[in-house]
C-alpha cells in the first residue's frame, strides 16, 4: 500500500509537496506548493515513498502544468500537474483513480502527510500518517471562514474538519491528499493549519478541476 504517494524534492533535496501518482508521467500536487519551484527545476525530483531495497525509486520533474485561471495564494483552482521525465520504477509503485463520486458532507476521508505542517507540534515522521476526516458542509464552511478574513472560499475547494482534540492527529501539509473509497478526491489547498485545528482543512476539488487534468494528460502522453 502507499505505492501512489509520492514525495516531490526541490533541487536541494528537501521535501517541497507530496504528490499522487496516477499515470506514469503525471503526478498531482497544488498549483500553490509547485509555485516557488515551477521556474527551478533543476534537480527537482519525485520519490516514491514504497519501494524495495535496491530499487531506483525516483523521476526528474520535466515541466509543470497549472490552470490559466489559478493565482498563487488564491484556491481557485489550486492544482498541478507534474510531468515526470520518464516513469518511477520499483514493484511497489502503483496509480491512484482520479474521484469519481460527488462529494457530500456526510463522507468521511483519510488524509495523509508527514507533519511537515506542525512541526511545532512534534517532528515530521519518517513514514508517512494517515488520518479519518469529515467533510464539512460546504456552505457553513464558506459562512465560518469569513471570521478568518481570508482568500475566499472558491468552487473548486471543499473543506473537512481537522481533528481538534489532539492536534498531534491532524496531517495538512502542502499539496497532500486527500482519499476515499481508494479515490483521490481531494489535494492540500492553502490558508489552513494543524496548529488552529478549529480552522477547516480546504482540499482542492478533484472532481472541479479533472477536466484540468485529463487535458494536460492527454497531451502529455502525445508529447
Ligand atoms: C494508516 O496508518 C496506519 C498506522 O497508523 C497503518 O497501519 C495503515 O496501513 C495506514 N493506512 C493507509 C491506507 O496507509
Amino acid at each position: 500500500m502507499g505505492g501512489w504517494l509520492l514525495r516531490i524534492v526541490n533541487g536541494n533535496g528537501h521535501f517541497a509537496c507530496c504528490g499522487a501518482y496516477v499515470a506514469p508521467l503525471v503526478v498531482i500536487t497544488s498549483g500553490n506548493c509547485m509555485e516557488p519551484y515551477r521556474n527551478n527545476l533543476n534537480g527537482a525530483e519525485v520519490e516514491a515513498i514504497a519501494m524495495l531495497k535496491d530499487e531506483e525509486n525516483y523521476a526528474s520533474i520535466e515541466t509543470v502544468y497549472t490552470p490559466e485561471t489559478f493565482k498563487e495564494n488564491h484556491n481557485l483552482m489550486d492544482i498541478a500537474v507534474v510531468k515526470l521525465r520518464a516513469p518511477i520504477k520499483g514493484k511497489m509503485t502503483e496509480f491512484i483513480k482520479l474521484c469519481d463520486t460527488d462529494i457530500n458532507d456526510k463522507m468521511t476521508m483519510t488524509s495523509f502527510g508527514w507533519g511537515y505542517s506542525s512541526f511545532s507540534l512534534q517532528d515530521p515522521s519518517n513514514i508517512p500518517r494517515n488520518f479519518t476526516v469529515p467533510v464539512q458542509n460546504i456552505r457553513d464552511c464558506k459562512k465560518e471562514w469569513l471570521k478568518y478574513g481570508q482568500d475566499k472560499i472558491s468552487d473548486t475547494v471543499f473543506c473537512v474538519s481537522h481533528p481538534t482534540q489532539d492536534r498531534r492527529q491532524c496531517v495538512y501539509d502542502p499539496g497532500c491528499p486527500l482519499i476515499w473509497n481508494n479515490e483521490l478526491c481531494g489535494i492540500v489547498s492553502i490558508d489552513s493549519s494543524c496548529v488552529d485545528p478549529s480552522k477547516p482543512g480546504i482540499y482542492t476539488n478533484i472532481n472541479h478541476v479533472k477536466e484540468f487534468i485529463l487535458r494536460v494528460s492527454a497531451n502529455v502522453k502525445l508529447g
